[in-house]
């Protein structure tokens, strides 16, 4: 028997007649793909636990896919999660684990979404796929496009810097600069390319990108059938929560997890709109201006596509959302890499920073089970770490000048 797919509107119930529209056309509702999975018996489990392949494709059977020849894999998924003693001693949280994204192909979790999502685009026949976006989209969409045998166009306002595109250019996509703003002109452009040139259109509101559920499959293998007491997951557009928890939903709907762990935004205080909706008690969000932060890659203030859902998700998962200055998200950024040795992206380093800040208040009690999502790596933006210049001085090559040099070198931990 082939799989059950189908896109569905999670407003109206009904099933959409086309494969390749992604809003509802009664209600202009994101759709959901919906995988039928209540067949799947524990011992499915154990096998998906135990099959060699330790990407995010042991789950296949949860993923929108119809054939397994449709797989566009980097080998991404099963990422290490790591219980940080002593990062966790700094902050007062005994079990603190961190779920290290940063390994993944590109270097951030898109990968997760543009591997499922890709092997969709393959599968419908489409020959380019195309993202807006500054940042790790962009390079996640150029490479699973190259893998896939696709070609891929990347739009991005001017003014963007070249690194920020520079990863999607290396894997062979066309990058578009436009003279506009992101969320205005070229917003609009983009829409008007999609329809007008019928790419495959990799931003949230594709509704096959769900390869993010994958961490709630794995995080129920890691931690052998257990459950965290908290998932900490920085959060922009709000893909990410909404695929954990539906992951967690399928898993207890199955029996194979018996609860699940209290979800958790963590967002800039300079682009906190589910912060604010969550203090507000709304199941609504309000759109935000944003400010400059340095979490530059979740600075979104309307998530529009799904961050309503995001907020059922953290509501019906009993969470929260925490908002995290600058200063908090560079002290995390920089604890986690002193003393977990892991270099994460301030944006993915807002985990951690709510880690601390929740412990601080009392939220988090010191045995609680907490992961923190590492969503991007330090190299995506290794502008933002602060140094002195001075610090980078070159010394004359002698014994002398490097006991001078090191007389001088304290303890620098914030
Ligand atoms: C490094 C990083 N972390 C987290 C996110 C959060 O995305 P989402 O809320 O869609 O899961 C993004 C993407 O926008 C990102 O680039």
């Amino acid at each position: 028997m082939g799989k059950l797919i189908e896109l569905r509107c999670p407003k109206c119930a009904c099933a959409s007649p086309s494969k390749t529209e992604f809003r509802c056309r009664a209600c202009n509702a994101v759709l959901e793909a919906v995988v039928a999975v209540d067949h799947l018996q524990p011992d499915d489990f154990t096998r998906m636990r135990q099959s060699r392949d330790q990407s995010i494709w042991r789950w296949f059977e949860f993923f929108p896919v119809a054939s397994p020849s449709s797989i566009v894999s980097l080998g991404e998924g099963s990422t290490p999660l790591l219980h940080v003693q002593r990062l966790g001693e700094a902050i007062g949280v005994a079990n603190l684990y961190l779920k290290n994204d940063t390994v993944l192909p590109t270097g951030s979790l898109k990968d997760r979404s543009n591997s499922v999502g890709m092997s969709v685009g393959k599968e419908l026949g489409y020959a380019t796929a195309s993202v807006i976006s500054t940042g790790n989209a962009a390079a996640s969409v150029a490479a699973y496009a190259a893998a896939a045998g696709m070609n891929s166009v990347v739009m991005v306002p001017k003014g963007t810097a070249a690194s920020k595109i520079i990863q999607a250019h290396a894997y062979g996509a066309t990058v578009i600069v436009v003279d506009g703003r992101f969320d205005y002109e070229v917003a609009e452009l983009y829409k008007n390319a999609v329809s007008e040139f019928g790419w495959y259109d990799c931003v949230s509101t594709n509704p096959y990108r769900v390869g993010k559920k994958s961490y709630a499959y794995e995080l129920a293998d890691q931690f052998d059938g257990a459950t965290a007491d908290w998932v900490i997951h920085p959060t922009a557009g709000g893909t990410g929560l909404v695929c954990m928890w539906q992951g967690f939903k399928e898993f207890l709907a199955l029996g194979w997890l018996a609860r699940a762990p209290k979800l958790v935004a963590a967002q800039s205080e300079a682009a906190a709109p589910l912060v604010a909706a969550m203090a507000r008690g709304s199941s609504t969000f309000t759109p935000v201006d944003v400010r400059d932060t340095v979490a530059e890659s979740i600075q979104v203030g309307n998530p529009s596509s799904l961050g309503n859902r995001a907020l059922d998700a953290l509501r019906e998962s009993h969470g929260t959302a925490v908002a995290l200055s600058d200063d908090e998200i560079l002290a995390g950024q920089s604890l986690t890499a002193r003393l977990a040795g892991i270099f994460a992206e301030p944006a993915a380093a807002t985990s951690v920073a709510a880690a601390k800040q929740m412990r601080q208040r009392g939220l988090i009690g010191r045995d609680d089970v907490v992961v923190c999502n590492l969503t991007g790596h330090g190299l995506k933006q290794p502008e933002a770490v602060p140094f002195a210049e001075k610090e980078f001085i070159p010394i004359a090559p002698t014994l002398a000048a490097l006991q001078e040099k090191l007389r001088n070198v304290g303890d620098s931990l914030p």
